[in-house]
């Protein structure tokens, strides 16, 4: 059990637990027991993996006083989504900061976008050159809403802070209760594999992986950037969550790991191999991956596996962390592949 007394508040907002669902067909096309656990099953229009960070974000906006959250990411950001419904549903308003080449012409209201524009949110459009300069933006966004009377609260990317990486700290009690489950009481040693985008998933994994003792194994695809990133970001998220909530657990930086060498053509640009994976789960298992994280992570674990059947050891459990959303903006790029 995570120590709960040190639990910082927090609001439902995610349905949980989530299935743990085996993939039959795929295990034997690969030879390795593989298992996903579908968190896109938090919820419809909050699906994803960022709800279970939000459930603590959000808590913490409320107990503050907020009125407007502000918070940012790529033209079609699960994250910024997901913060806009939530904050619907906690009664805020939200501002997102949305990165793309031309903000005079911002992208079409599709995808993610769609259903910002939906929630109400308001759509602060900016270069990739001022997104490496958000927070200046944040604080003029913020200084705006202040003089005008609203209280703003800031989500910085991705909801990758030491408070955000509790949902998934929660999320490996919730594992460990599912593989208990499946192998009748004890965990036998099992590899986690999540996608990693700005390190919050992979930080709260590894985290509840440590506070829990379970024999898991915590890897990471990288879909942008690069390992050493990836590596200052969790482990600086680690950090900052220990110093927070000191435990009487074994301190020191969690193990996990990054796996390199599939962020492709870039972050959110998709390889025609990549988009032929995702094609293939679905015509396998049914199941509908995302070009911007889980496709990009899945392809690498397929590669790996590949390379070296036993790399990731005994069993799998791949977290399908949603960004359905982002597949229908490029929907005509699976035209040459169907
Ligand atoms: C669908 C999806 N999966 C995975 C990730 C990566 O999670 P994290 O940013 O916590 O590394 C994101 C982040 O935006 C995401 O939207």
């Amino acid at each position: 059990m995570l120590p709960t007394d040190v639990m910082p508040p927090r609001v439902r907002l995610a349905h949980i637990p989530t299935p743990l669902q085996p993939m039959e067909r795929l295990s034997r096309k690969t030879g390795v027991p593989i298992y996903f656990k579908r968190d896109d099953f938090t919820g419809s229009e909050l699906s994803g993996n960022k709800i279970r960070k939000l459930e603590f974000l959000m808590a913490d906006a409320l107990a503050k006083g907020a009125e407007t959250v502000l918070t940012c990411g790529g033209a079609q950001s699960n994250h910024c989504r997901a913060t806009a419904l939530a904050a619907v549903k906690a009664g805020l308003d939200s501002l997102l900061l949305l990165r793309t080449e031309n903000p005079e012409h911002p992208p079409a209201a599709d995808g993610n976008i769609l259903l910002d524009a939906l929630a109400g949110s308001a759509l602060v459009w900016i270069t990739p050159d001022q997104y490496r300069r958000r927070d200046e933006f944040f604080e003029r966004e913020a200084l705006r809403l202040q003089a005008a009377g609203r209280a703003p609260y800031i989500v910085p990317e991705g909801g990758s802070t030491a408070l955000g990486a509790w949902g998934y700290a929660l999320a490996i009690e919730e594992l460990v209760a599912d593989l208990k489950r499946l192998d009748g009481g004890a965990v036998l040693p099992t590899t986690v594999i999540c996608a990693a985008g700005s390190g919050g998933t992979i930080a709260g994994l590894a985290l509840g992986v440590r506070m829990s003792g379970a024999p898991l194994r915590v890897v990471g695809v990288n879909v942008c950037d690069d390992r050493d990133y990836f590596i200052t970001i969790i482990d600086g998220i680690c950090r900052e969550f220990d110093h927070t909530w000191p435990m009487e657990v074994p301190a020191g930086i969690p193990d996990y790991e990054i796996v390199d060498g599939y962020v492709g053509r870039g972050y959110a640009l998709s390889r025609p191999e990549e988009l032929a994976a995702i094609r293939d789960l679905v015509r396998l298992e049914g199941v509908v991956l995302d070009p911007v994280y889980t496709g990009k992570a899945y392809f690498g674990m397929l590669a790996e596996l590949a390379k070296d059947k036993e790399c990731f050891g005994e069993r799998i459990v791949f977290v399908h962390t949603g960004g359905l959303f982002g597949l229908f903006p490029i929907a005509e790029q699976f035209a040459g592949l169907t």
